[in-house]
């Protein structure tokens, strides 16, 4: 099974949102192959799924509180998430960390709430630049698995790691491409590090500047089912190419 993660961040209003979902619905998608979610802004979540919802194309959440309901204003809950047909959450998004500042245990809350909710949770870690240049890659990633994972029962949990390096990750289409040999090093990592933690195969996903003409090269990386394509899941063409390349690939 392959997944693609749509995520449209900020990049689209709500026209443009409703506008790419009804492109979308064009592309034919084999779910049993496939699975590709887009993750809209949250206003335009209801519009976005409205188009979906008989399609096989999957909606998720780029945030999520974890109170499920109560005295927090302006937050939204993974289960009114879920309520509006949620399958997929993006859970410490780096943009989450560094931009508004979630710390490793916020992201572990909303982990939990997305289990809880049923929503699927695609936890995204990464290296900051200054980690990658002072050598300190693998303690970022052992530390960020840890801080989500340690004393968390997670046999019968459905989730994802999308390793999504922080200098990789596009300002609105021009980012710094991670060397896939580089992505490869740090997959096995996250692969040994996840063995302490579950013993379930947990999907593994490459995010940070793919496009349609290097996806190949992470989607062929051993033990990456994915990717997480930002700013070129925002354009149809780009994004159907992606979904052409990735179900070539034969694993
Ligand atoms: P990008 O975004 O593809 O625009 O680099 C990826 C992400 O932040 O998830």
């Amino acid at each position: 099974m392959k997944y693609i993660f749509g995520n449209w961040k900020l990049y689209l209003n709500n026209e443009e949102s409703l506008y790419l979902a009804e492109q979308l619905v064009t592309i034919p998608v084999e779910k049993n192959e496939l699975e590709v979610c887009v993750f809209p802004n949250a206003l335009s979540f209801q519009a976005v799924k409205n188009v979906l919802v008989s399609s096989e194309y999957a909606i998720g959440a780029q945030n999520v509180n974890w109170t499920p309901r109560g005295a927090y204003t302006g937050a939204l809950s993974a289960v009114l998430f879920k309520e509006v047909g949620a399958t997929f959450a993006l859970v410490g998004h780096s943009e989450r960390r560094y931009v508004f500042g979630d710390t490793n245990e916020d992201i572990r809350h909303r982990f939990e709430a997305c289990v809880d909710a049923r929503i699927a949770p695609v936890l995204c870690i990464g290296e900051t630049e200054d980690d990658k240049e002072n050598g300190k890659t693998e303690y970022r990633i052992k530390k960020q698995l840890m801080k989500v994972f340690e004393n968390m029962d997670l046999d019968d949990t459905q989730f994802f790691i999308a390793y999504e390096p922080v200098w990789a990750i596009s300002q609105g289409g021009s980012g710094k491409a991670c060397a896939p040999e580089d992505a490869a090093q740090v997959f096995s990592l996250i692969k040994e590090e996840l063995k302490q933690y579950t013993a379930n195969d947990v999907p593994l996903i490459y995010g940070g500047s793919v496009n349609a003409k290097n996806v190949e090269s992470y989607i062929s990386l051993e033990g990456v089912s994915g990717v997480l394509p930002g700013h070129a899941s925002t354009k149809i063409e780009d994004l159907k190419q992606i979904m052409e390349v990735v179900l070539q690939i034969k694993k």
